[in-house]
């Protein structure tokens, strides 16, 4: 059975002010051994990058409560269009996603892309959403899998990983009911 979310779990929309939670979700050391971050992150970069407004895009957080009353970010995603320029392409979207790694296992990943495939299936057209996942990484290929995406195929010494090239594993999800027009 899949994990209830935390308590007070909220996701919304990313906004320029979060780039202190997202670049310290993102250097911490499960997050860079999944993705194709760099040690070291600078903060400097991370504001830069969420200062641009990205209305093609949609990039999301979660957060969960914090003591007194505020709010602290846990995770991130980013569906983005695969290639502006390319009209045939127009149906596809990438996902990236981590979670903070002290708030990996409790179902907040699974809240995060469950949102992002609503807004990819029920608002924005895409039928087929496809992501690149290091071949060891069990824990983002099950969750993957619990929701829909399939192997297509392995993109071999996809990246360089502490002095070691990494397989990568192509995964892709089609739109299981694609909308239709309204009959004439
Ligand atoms: C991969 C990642 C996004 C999963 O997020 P998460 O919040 O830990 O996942 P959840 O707790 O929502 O778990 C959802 C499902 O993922 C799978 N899963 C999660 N952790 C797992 C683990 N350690 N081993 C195997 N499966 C695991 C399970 O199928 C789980 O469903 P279940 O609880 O019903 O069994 C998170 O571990 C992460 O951010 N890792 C570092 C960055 C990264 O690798 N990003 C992905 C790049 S492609």
């Amino acid at each position: 059975m899949a994990a209830t979310p935390p308590e007070g779990l909220r996701i919304r929309r990313m906004e320029p002010g979060d780039y202190v939670g997202v670049a310290r979700t993102m250097g911490a050391p499960r997050a860079l051994a999944g993705t194709l971050q760099l040690p070291l992150p600078s903060l400097e970069y991370w504001r830069e990058r969420l200062a641009k407004v990205d209305t093609e895009s949609c990039s999301i957080v979660a957060e969960v409560p914090l003591a007194p009353n505020g709010h602290d970010i846990v995770a991130n995603l980013a569906l983005h269009p695969t290639n502006l320029h390319s009209l045939r392409r127009r149906h596809v979207a990438a996902i990236g996603m981590s979670v903070r790694d002290d708030w990996q296992g409790r179902g907040v990943g699974s809240a995060l892309l469950a949102t992002a495939i609503d807004r990819a299936d029920n608002w924005m057209g895409i039928l087929r959403i496809e992501l690149t996942v290091f071949a060891d990484n069990e824990a983002a290929i099950a969750l993957y899998r619990r929701h829909g995406f399939v192997v297509e195929g392995t993109h071999r010494a996809y990246a360089l990983r502490d002095g070691v090239y990494i397989d990568a594993l192509a995964m892709a999800r089609l739109h299981p009911r694609p909308p239709t027009l309204p009959p004439a």
